[in-house]
């Protein structure tokens, strides 16, 4: 391949321009010609490229969002817009696309992998939902960003003696309210993969940790586990008598200067959908992390797998906050 693209696609991450910036280095330095597409599909089916050179991408790494920027395109997932995005693709020149997104942005890779356009994925969501990867980029970034915020709000609440209920991202994933629930102490943990009772789960551990003297607690809701966390802190209240507030986090976990670990898992996964995918004229396939090896996968394959949440982890996070 002499002519790549690179896209970004639904939600964005931190890290989203560490890939981009080596996917356009790693292409630029063994002699292709590399462009960006803007908006994700939507570029690609309306002609958004730019063209892209080593300077292109000065000072990105450092930087959260998408420089690309990024879209969800329902026209492209019909066959008319799919088929619009493969004449624009044909009419430039382009052999072949990175997609940086998560699973919806790999349905749409392997679609136009099949139909004579070969993609390569880079896992980019902070929900870390990607079955054949242990590690999505912006997963690390958001996790911290989640923590340095539950650190803020168990400041007033301790200093109220009161309950924070706070809901986190992850779609329908639990991965980050899990971490976050351990990172940051909560008394309870409500994830989408475990159903629970709340009498029980909830306001029995709350009664128990108060006849230990706790004053304060921390509650984290996964957004995916469907609960409407002002209800819970008014249920809560009701029912142990402890003064309490809601805080819904919301798109501050999406943003943000991306850390260390997102920026070299970026490096990584750009420079190896290049150079050892695209360029041996290698497409249909999503790259991954597989305990710290960079590793890639068929589309298809990757995308019927299934992700389970760590049981033991969910174990040990409700053993030690009581
Ligand atoms: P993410 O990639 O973060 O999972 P979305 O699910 O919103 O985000 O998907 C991003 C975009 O990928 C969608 O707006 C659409 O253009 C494309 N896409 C999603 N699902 C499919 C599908 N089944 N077939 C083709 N394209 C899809
Ligand atoms: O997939 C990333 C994510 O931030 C999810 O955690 C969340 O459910 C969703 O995107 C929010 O999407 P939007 O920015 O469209 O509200």
């Amino acid at each position: 391949m002499k002519k790549i693209a690179v896209l970004t696609s639904g939600g964005d991450a931190p890290g989203m321009n560490a890939v981009i910036r080596a996917v356009v280095r790693t292409g630029c330095e063994n002699g292709l010609e590399v462009y960006g597409v803007e908006r994700g599909y939507e570029g690609l089916i309306k002609g958004y490229f730019r063209p892209m050179d080593l300077r292109s991408v000065s000072d990105i790494i450092n930087r959260g969002g998408t420089i690309l920027y990024t879209a969800r395109c329902p026209e492209f997932r019909t066959e008319e817009g799919m088929q619009k995005a493969i004449q624009t693709c044909k009419e430039n020149g382009i052999e072949g696309v990175v997609v940086i997104g998560g699973d919806g942005s790999f349905r749409g890779a392997k679609d136009l992998s099949e139909r004579g356009i070969p993609c390569v994925g880079i896992p980019g969501t902070i929900d870390n939902d990607i079955a054949c990867c242990d590690y999505t980029i912006g997963y690390d970034t958001a996790l911290n960003t989640i923590m340095d915020a539950v650190d803020k709000v168990r400041d007033t609440a301790e200093s109220h003696d009161r309950c924070s209920v706070i809901e986190v991202m992850g779609r329908h994933a639990g991965y980050l309210a899990l971490n976050a629930g351990i990172a940051c102490g909560a008394t309870a943990t409500l994830i989408p993969e475990v159903t629970v009772d709340i009498n029980q789960h909830v306001i029995a551990r709350m009664q128990r940790t108060m006849q230990a003297e706790k004053k304060h607690f921390i509650i984290i809701a996964a957004e995916g586990a469907c609960v409407d966390v002002m209800q819970l802190a008014r249920e809560i209240e009701a029912k142990t008598g402890v003064e309490s507030r809601a805080t819904i986090l919301g798109h501050i976990q999406r943003g943000g200067s991306p850390t260390a670990k997102d920026r070299i898992k970026a490096t990584q996964m750009g420079n190896y959908a290049v150079k050892k995918l695209l360029m041996e004229g290698i497409g249909n396939r999503v790259v991954a992390c597989q305990k710290e090896q960079i590793v890639d996968y068929d589309i298809f394959e990757a995308l019927k797998m299934e992700k389970t949440i760590d049981m033991e982890l969910y174990r040990i996070s409700h053993e030690v906050s009581i």
